[in-house]
């Protein structure tokens, strides 16, 4: 398997991801939110070919990677509400679903067959090879459907190994929680999916509040289903303490809870700083799941903020799920 550091070789490595996808390969490429497993969106084969290597339910749509609002523009309808959020927010940790213009050229798997379309601007090496590729490009994260997405090159390494026919390594993800989805298809935008910017602050902008999707609605994101971000071993919220033999995961302040009988422990943020929590916080997960612990217990973390996308994804990786072997 191909890797390339940005650090030592930025050119080399856009260059070679061009080349990867003009022949339909896939690219694992480095965001400030996840690594993403990326393709060309315009070339169906090679979407496919992400469903494959991901193990993924084909109703599951895709994001489109974008360079600029101008190139986002000419594949979605943007109304004044998500042309304002893309304005404010791009390049950065902020999906934005809209209305998909018809024979856009993007294929029709990317958007599963829907009539909107996700489009996202990150930050990084992969608006610019969007750029030179002349195509967005379709990405979820660079994970086996179902497990917890990766920060880091490494993490994709040891899940798709020689799925990804390149992987960019561009270091630690700055943000470490995947994309805010919100949809913006009518007059009131709906929050699809907690995620790197608060929800507050996009309320704050659009001087309204988001409508949020209830739990219980149809599959609209898959980060909506119940059991996701999933480890092998079961969580326990909001501890108070560490019990026999599991494994802890604190937040902030540990000094009035017992973790002494924990066989492991790990602190997303000693300061309690719930930006330097979310970007620990799936590497922290791996961490303690790999200890071989049969049970995570999780500290209280608050719900403001980016606690909430936080909170979110811990809610769904404690969920009972069917267990595989
Ligand atoms: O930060 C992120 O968003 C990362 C990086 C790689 O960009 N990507 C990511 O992709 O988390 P993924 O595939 O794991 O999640 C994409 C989400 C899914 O929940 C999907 O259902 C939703 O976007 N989505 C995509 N197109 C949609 C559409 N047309 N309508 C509603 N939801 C859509
Ligand atoms: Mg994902």
């Amino acid at each position: 398997m191909n890797i390339i550091t940005t650090s030592d070789n930025h050119k080399t490595a856009v260059s070679t991801a061009i080349d990867v996808l003009g022949e339909g390969g896939l690219v694992a490429v480095p965001t400030e939110t996840v690594y993403g497993l990326a393709a060309d969106a315009t070339n169906g084969i090679a979407v496919a070919g992400i469903f494959v290597a991901k193990r993924r339910p084909q109703f599951n749509p895709l994001i489109c990677h974008v360079a600029s609002l101008e190139m986002a523009e000419l594949y979605g309808e943007f109304d004044t509400i998500a042309r304002k959020l893309a304005v404010k927010f791009w390049p950065g940790p902020l999906t934005l679903v809209v209305p998909r213009k018809p024979d856009c050229g993007l294929h029709d798997l990317v958007s599963a067959g829907l009539d909107t379309i996700a489009l996202r601007h990150p930050l990084g090496i992969v608006g610019e090879i969007a750029a030179q590729l002349g195509a967005p490009l379709a990405a979820p994260s660079a994970n086996t459907s179902g497990r917890i997405s990766p920060t880091t090159a490494r993490h994709v390494v040891e899940d798709l190994g020689d799925k990804a026919d390149l992987i960019i390594d561009g270091g630690a993800c700055a943000i470490g929680l995947e994309s805010t989805i919100v949809k913006v298809t009518d007059d009131i935008p709906v929050l699809l999916r907690t995620g790197g910017i608060p929800v507050e602050e996009l309320e704050r902008l659009l001087q309204c509040k988001l409508f949020r999707t209830e739990q219980k609605t149809p599959v609209e994101a898959p980060g909506m289903m119940t059991s996701h971000y999933a480890p092998k071993a079961s969580l326990r919220m909001n501890a108070a303490d560490a019990k026999n033999g599991e494994a802890f995961l604190a937040f902030g302040d540990t000094g009035k809870i017992q973790i002494n009988l924990a066989t492991v422990s790990l602190n997303l943020s000693p300061d309690g700083d719930l930006m330097e929590a979310a970007a620990n916080l799936y590497s922290c997960l791996k961490q303690l799941d790999a200890s071989g612990a049969d049970m995570i217990a999780v500290q209280k973390i608050p719900k403001t903020g980016l606690g909430e996308a936080i909170n979110d994804r811990l809610r769904r990786a404690a969920a009972p799920r069917e267990r595989t072997s």
